[in-house]
């Protein structure tokens, strides 16, 4: 336990009591300001399943083993108890990830292992839904609510062919994430097509962005290093009522603060503003290089998973992590989806993987 015990202040900081944290929010109700600031223990009492603490101001506080284990930051004793991500390339198209949709809308464990997978891989199809909006949205609330943006919340797009940006809608999307303009980008987002008629191609494409990522930081370190930190501008202002964009440019890799794991990509070229905030001089030319060699790595054939959705297969993917795209296409087609924020996407995650009680226990 080293010094989790010996801090005193930290851990009387942390008691579980009902004085100290409230019994069903599980807020705090501890007053930092007015823990004692010489605290000691008086008694320190070993039971089966944790130790009880008396402290010098009478106060009682008792921590299980199993908590001290968790929490324990000298030396950090916690493991994580997510899997790690699996990197994939084009070959997982023999054996991509689907879940049930049966699954999904009957339990929770269906629920579960749709997130882990959307957790480990980036991305799951679903298989089985019945190939309208009504479905598909209530399939997207198993997970969470549905995120409003200027766009709306659930959407269906039913083409118009008198429309004048028909044109617009048919061209190739090259490989991107969504809503760069947002300083929280959306965290999930799904794709069902209802139907393709009169036409063909449409192919969509997915890319593992942490994938072309670790091969870009291994094999051009200096150009990984440049889209980490050369801050892109982004912005939506195509509505003519909004002109979104985050409380500050992002660069493309965003990392933890303090181990250094990537933890969120951010890539539409199409939605930067000008790039005008450089540090210094130098950096143009050196973004638009490590920008050829990312780019090259994102286009690579053995990076894209190219397929065919199909009406009643949805697909769903972390916007934070995988790109999408689609290859240009001819006739109408019907879809409809929505977007699911990463943090509400992490907690239904975490629940229905782990428990309520071992979730709450790690915080
Ligand atoms: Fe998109
Ligand atoms: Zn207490």
């Amino acid at each position: 336990m080293g010094r989790d015990v010996a801090a005193n202040v930290t851990e009387r900081d942390h008691c579980r009591c009902d004085k100290c944290r409230h019994p069903q929010t599980l807020q705090k109700l501890v007053d930092v300001v007015s823990l004692p600031e010489k605290l000691e223990p008086t008694t320190v009492e070993q039971l089966e399943d944790g130790v009880k603490i008396k402290w010098n101001d009478e106060h009682e506080s008792f921590f299980t083993y199993k908590w001290l284990h968790l929490h324990s930051y000298a030396p950090r004793l916690e493991k994580y108890y997510s899997p790690r991500f699996k990197h994939w390339d084009s070959s997982i198209a023999e054996n991509p990830p689907v879940t049930e949709y049966e699954k999904i809308m009957e339990s929770d464990e269906g629920v579960a292992e749709w997130t882990r997978k959307i957790y480990i891989h980036g991305f799951s199809f679903i298989s089985g839904v019945p190939p309208t909006p009504e479905a598909t949205e209530r399939l997207l609330n198993r997970i969470a609510f549905i995120r409003n943006t200027h766009y709306g919340g659930f959407w269906e797009v039913i083409p118009d062919l008198s429309s004048k940006d028909l044109a617009y809608d048919n061209i190739p999307l090259r490989a991107h994430t969504d809503t760069t303009y947002f300083s929280d980008p959306c965290g999930l987002q799904m794709f069902h097509m209802l139907s393709h008629t009169g036409g063909t191609g449409g192919e969509s494409l997915l890319v593992d962005g942490f994938r072309a990522a670790s091969i870009l930081r291994k094999e051009h370190p200096e150009a990984y290093k440049i889209l980490s930190k050369v801050r892109v501008p982004a912005h939506a202002s195509g509505n003519a009522d909004v002109s979104i964009r985050p409380y500050a440019s992002m660069p493309t890799f965003i990392h933890h603060p303090v181990n250094g794991e990537l933890l969120q990509l951010r890539w539409n070229p199409d939605d930067r503003g000008t790039m005008d905030r450089w540090a210094n001089e130098d950096e143009t030319e050196e973004w638009y290089a490590a920008v050829r060699l990312w780019e090259g790595i994102l286009r690579d054939e053995k990076s894209e998973y190219v397929f065919q959705l199909q009406p009643g297969t949805p697909v769903i993917f972390d916007n934070w992590r995988v790109l999408h795209g689609r290859r240009g296409f001819t006739g109408v087609r019907r879809f409809c989806g929505g977007y699911i924020n990463r943090d509400d996407f992490y907690s239904r995650y975490l629940l229905t993987n782990y428990g309520r009680e071992r979730v709450i226990e790690a915080i």
